[in-house]
């Protein structure tokens, strides 16, 4: 996909930008490393605007506030971001749901100097936000003179501040979402084989899309975590008292045959899901009645390091344990290490999902993998839908989109 790419510095001077980031981050200060990974990335785009004399004004949303609800505020946010970056970051606290809010917003902007950085309010205060009312995408646009979406993680929503603005406003990609799209673009387009995918998690229902893409594109597709336990239940196996999506087995049972799908061998077991407790590596067929899986079993973890060993390109998203105990995330930290390792090497290894790249971090090695998403939902979503996403198709060279079409009829 070919997005249209931000103007050139001379270009920007003086005007007003209108910069959608994803900070959709927790107000509770330090950050953790994988919340930093955000701010870095926006950070050397506000930067670049900043140093072009451009005023730019910051558009996020934060969590899944019904309205406006200020412990969902941003003010907090461009304190932190400022912190994190070390520019300043002014927070526009005008209630844009109002034209007196609009008229203030519009009055501090027109006031500003070149290089000032806002912060808006959260965009889900505006009523119109999350069903892209195009009054509220225009209310956002009249803040500026053109629209830079540098929001990779926001890209599957259809929301105003993502595509709706898109449409008032001469609109571009920001250096980090493109990065993230030629990242992930590499997986869908001619990777080089074998392409072996690695999906964990907690729910099956969460993950099917991707799954089923993935199962056409990978050559082997390894399933681990409480997934997982949805195809042993299909499978007739006793799981005990581990985390079951009761739902999603049917959905099991029509993949469970697929000659790429790869389960694991063995599993991690105890009692309960403790820091501490003992824990044994069962074959699948031995998990009692009264045992919890927590994790993928030693040999599963060996077998998987070799198949990963030999892959030319990897994907993982979602952790194949309870990884937020210690006791049960060693598969996913061998995960970590394995990919990265290899990213390191010949091989073009991604990463992503919010519970997956804490661990990435954990790891150390981090900086090893060639792409880490910063992508949840919308890793997901790029995977399954294969690029087209609604946040994506606004800024598409529109002559591209019409060529491509065309071949493909
Ligand atoms: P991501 O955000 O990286 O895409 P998910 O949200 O899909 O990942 O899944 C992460 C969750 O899956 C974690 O909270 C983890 O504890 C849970 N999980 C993984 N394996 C198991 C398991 N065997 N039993 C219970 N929960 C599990
Ligand atoms: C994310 O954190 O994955 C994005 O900011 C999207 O958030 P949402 O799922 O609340 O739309
Ligand atoms: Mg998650």
């Amino acid at each position: 996909m070919k997005l249209r790419p931000m103007p050139g510095k001379t270009s920007l001077k003086g005007k007003h930008v209108l910069l959608r980031v994803d900070w959709n981050l927790p107000l509770e200060g330090p950050f953790a490393p994988e919340d930093s990974l955000k701010l870095d990335r926006s950070h050397a785009t506000i930067d670049w605007l900043s140093r072009s004399g451009a005023v730019a004004i910051l558009l996020t949303h934060v969590g899944r506030p019904k309205g406006r609800d200020l412990r969902f505020s941003t003010e907090k946010l461009a304190r932190l971001a400022h912190r994190a970056t070390d520019i300043p970051i002014h927070f526009l606290g005008a209630n844009l749901g109002a034209s007196a809010g609009i008229h203030e917003a519009k009055k501090t902007i027109e006031h500003a100097k070149p290089g000032t950085v806002f912060l808006c309010e959260n965009v889900r205060f505006l009523k119109g936000e999350e069903t892209n009312a195009p009054s509220t995408a225009k209310t956002l646009a009249s803040l500026g003179d053109l629209f830079v979406n540098d929001a990779f993680a926001s890209c599957h929503r259809a929301h105003a501040s993502v595509v709706g603005i898109a449409k008032f406003l001469p609109s571009f990609a920001g250096p980090s979402l493109v990065e993230e799209v030629h990242g992930l673009e590499r997986l869908i387009a001619k990777p080089k084989r074998p392409f072996v995918a690695v999906i964990g998690g907690a729910k099956l229902s969460t993950k099917i899309g991707v799954l089923k893409s993935l199962l056409d594109t990978a050559d082997r597709v390894l399933v681990g975590g409480a997934m997982a336990h949805a195809f042993f239940k299909a499978m007739r196996m006793e799981i005990g008292r581990s985390f079951l999506e009761k739902e999603s087995v049917t959905m099991a049972k029509t993949l469970l045959k697929h000659p790429k799908l790869v389960l694991p061998r063995d599993v991690l077991v105890a009692t309960a899901l403790k820091s501490g407790v003992p824990a044994r590596s069962v074959p699948i067929a031995k998990v009692r009645k009264t045992d919890v899986i927590g994790d993928i079993g030693t040999e599963t973890m060996m077998a998987w390091a070799k198949e990963l060993k030999t892959a030319k390109t990897i994907m993982w998203n979602g952790p194949v344990g309870v990884a937020e105990i210690p006791t049960f995330a060693h598969g996913s930290l061998l995960l970590a290490r394995v990919i990265a390792a290899r990213s390191k090497g010949p091989t073009y290894g991604v990463i992503g999902g919010g519970d997956t790249l804490p661990i990435v971090m954990q790891s150390g090695m981090s900086e090893w993998v060639d792409h880490l998403s910063t992508g949840g939902g919308a890793m997901l979503e790029f995977l399954a839908l294969k690029g087209e996403l609604p946040g994506l198709i606004a800024l598409e060279e529109k002559k591209t989109r019409a060529a491509s079409k065309k071949k493909k009829v």
